[in-house]
């Protein structure tokens, strides 16, 4: 079995203070190693940072530093990716093509491709036709590996009040995600709270924040707000039990982590 943890939206600020989102950040990378099964990578989709600060990325990589896992990090729309160039390992950050890193890993049989979809200063997300061509050309490589898509903004509807800031390219990410069955999820971050989409017959998801976060209610009229609480989501490839499942963690308010 192979298995990949997913951490987003840590929001890591420079300098400590209360609530510091620093610290749940660790208590996730410790919730891991206390998993039955151990991760054998793990992915943060984005928002890293709260603000582009250099220090914020030294302390996010100083925490990261813990991890029993290798890991990998593409930016969100609160990330600045030469900062992120400078302060973060090279393995861990992929290549720059066109302005935009790609991550393109193996762990334990299973394919990472993570995809920076930021289109600054627009907090939206998008996949231009030549990013798209390159993901084409990435997963034609390797048709037979089970393959994971990761990118910070959700390529479909996941708020109803993030509907308006739509997502250009998303149809045509549909068609080659279903042209491309060896994808058996699209995990995503950006919205700190959990969703679900089928995207060309894989399973896309968002995960909460490792931070407690005050989110957008989503089927409520107007701008309600609720709390959710920090967690943390994996996502397993096993072919003896049929292929791809995928779970979310919750932290409660005494620090223990439950499976929702
Ligand atoms: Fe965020
Ligand atoms: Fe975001």
């Amino acid at each position: 079995m192979a298995l990949l943890a997913q951490l987003t939206d840590t929001h890591i600020v420079a300098k400590r203070s209360t609530g510091d989102t620093a610290s749940y950040l660790a208590d996730a990378l410790r919730a891991l190693d206390g998993l039955e099964t151990r991760p054998d990578a793990i992915v943060v989709t984005g928002d890293l940072v709260d603000r582009p600060d250099p220090d914020a990325y030294a302390r996010f990589a100083e925490i990261m530093a813990s991890a029993s896992a290798p890991w990998f990090a593409i930016p969100g729309n609160h990330d600045d990716r030469r900062l992120m160039q400078r302060r973060l390992p090279a393995e861990s950050i992929g290549t720059i093509v066109d302005g935009r890193a790609t991550v393109d890993a193996l762990a334990a049989g299973i394919r990472v491709i993570a995809l920076d979809v930021t289109r600054d200063p627009h907090p939206g997300g998008a996949l231009e036709p030549s990013a798209l061509a390159r993901l084409a050309a990435l997963l034609d490589e390797a048709p037979g590996t089970p393959t994971v898509i990761a990118m910070h903004q959700p390529p479909y509807a996941a708020l109803r009040v993030l509907d308006l800031l739509r997502f250009p390219g998303a149809p045509d990410f549909s068609e080659l995600v279903a042209r491309s069955p060896q994808v058996g999820r699209v995990i995503c971050g950006h919205v700190h709270c959990i969703t679900h989409a089928a995207i060309g017959g894989a399973l896309a998801m968002t995960a909460p924040s490792t931070a407690p976060q005050r989110v957008p209610e989503i089927f409520e009229p107007g701008l309600r707000i609720r709390r959710e609480r920090a967690g943390f989501a994996t996502h397993a490839y096993d072919p003896a039990r049929g292929g791809w499942s995928s779970v979310v963690y919750r932290r409660d308010d005494d620090g223990r982590y439950e499976l929702v």
